[in-house]
């Protein structure tokens, strides 16, 4: 089986931190987004992985690698213009062959990962696999039409949902859904879809396997939608010191990791929480749910409930909440109770 993950897209609806990079590399939790559908894969047996990149492919080159980092083969696999989630895979044929394969959303995130449907998928006979979930507010996703059990057709994201079944981003087929993309046509949102496939295969009474998911899963399209990742993911991860990180005069509780050559001095740290490496805090108020990314530098800031990426600097902060902070930014100063969404290398200082 093999494995194809979609890093290409516009990525509009995570606007500043998309102007500068690809929404697949936004981090949570300390971790790019694309790394875990990659991880999932490897840890179902499959390492060799076709990933699409669309204008932010070298960036996802470069962030990614050759795949020997995750114990896997990458062949990027250039898309000229985002025509679809469908038209990804038509593409993807020659990297394909006459196998099997997982296709995951680079943007989306799964708990638990992906081996049992995988595994159950190379078991069966049926052309594709789906795996639904149900969510309070259908509208956003290709949702199920379901009769009991069986799956009767996916609607791309309906005004009127036939059900609350969304359709996540993973999804298993066989080769024959290249015929059927062969002769798609453009939906009326000028993209050929995902849907419109899985509703080809079953118009030739092609089998489609139905897996229903308790598990957390979430598409990574909107800021809210980052945070609250950034709280499921930290609130799995069992923390870590690493031996080389320095920690004087401080409290920690709850589930906290240190990356190498961090410098903790003078500071409160609630768990969960991440600090990247060589990441310098003090007397900082840190938690819960806050991931600092590597070489940032905060002093004198009280933060929860936010990210921040690599390289940034921040300081004299009484009160950072629900906040997005990019790469390279710095804060000097902000009213408590700020609620910060800046993009990378912007610039914020209290007046005197
Ligand atoms: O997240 C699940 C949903 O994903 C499904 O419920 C929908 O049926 C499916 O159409 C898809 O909807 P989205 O609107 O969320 O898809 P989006 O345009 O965000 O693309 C998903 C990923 O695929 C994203 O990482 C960008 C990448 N992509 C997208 C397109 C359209 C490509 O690489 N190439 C493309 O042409």
């Amino acid at each position: 089986m093999k494995g194809l993950v979609l890093a290409g897209g516009k990525g509009s609806r995570l606007r500043p931190f998309t102007y500068s990079g690809a929404k697949q590399l936004v981090p949570i939790a300390n971790t790019p987004v694309l790394h875990f559908p990659v991880r999932q894969l490897v840890e179902a047996g499959i390492d060799e992985i076709g990933i699409i990149v669309g204008d932010t492919g070298q960036q996802i080159r470069e962030a990614m690698g050759d795949g020997a980092a995750f114990g896997a083969r990458f062949t990027y696999i250039a898309q000229p213009e985002p025509l679809g989630i469908a038209h990804a895979v038509g593409i993807a044929r020659p990297f394909l062959g006459e196998e099997p394969f997982i296709l995951y959303l680079g943007d989306n995130v799964l708990s638990g990962g992906i081996l049992g449907f995988a595994s159950r998928f190379a078991r069966s006979g049926a052309g594709a696999g789906v795996i639904l979930k149900r969510v309070a507010d259908p509208r956003a996703f290709g949702v199920a039409e379901m009769d009991g059990e069986r799956l009767l057709r996916v609607v791309e994201k309906p005004a009127i949902p036939p059900s609350d079944l969304a359709v996540i981003g993973v999804y298993a087929f066989r080769p024959a859904v290249f015929d059927v993309i062969a002769r798609q046509a453009p939906s009326p949102r000028g993209e050929f879809e995902i849907a419109d496939s899985i509703n080809g295969l079953l118009a030739v009474r092609s089998t489609v396997d139905v897996t229903l998911t308790d598990e957390y899963w979430i598409d990574t399209g909107k800021m809210e939608d980052m945070l609250h990742a950034n709280q499921v993911i930290l609130e799995e991860m069992p923390g870590c010191i690493d031996d080389s990180a320095i920690v004087q005069d401080s409290a920690m509780e709850g589930a906290i990791s240190i990356g190498p050559g961090a410098v903790i001095e003078g500071c409160r740290l609630a768990g969960p929480l991440v600090i990247g490496a060589d990441a310098r805090l003090r007397g900082c108020l840190v938690g819960p749910h806050v991931a600092i990314g590597a070489r940032c530098e905060l002093t004198n800031v009280t933060i929860r409930n936010s990210i921040v990426m690599e390289d940034s600097a921040i300081a004299a902060c009484p009160e950072v909440a629900d906040s997005m902070i990019g790469r390279f930014v710095r804060v000097a100063g902000a009213p408590a109770g700020a609620r910060l969404t800046l993009g990378d290398h912007s610039r914020m200082e209290a007046a005197e």
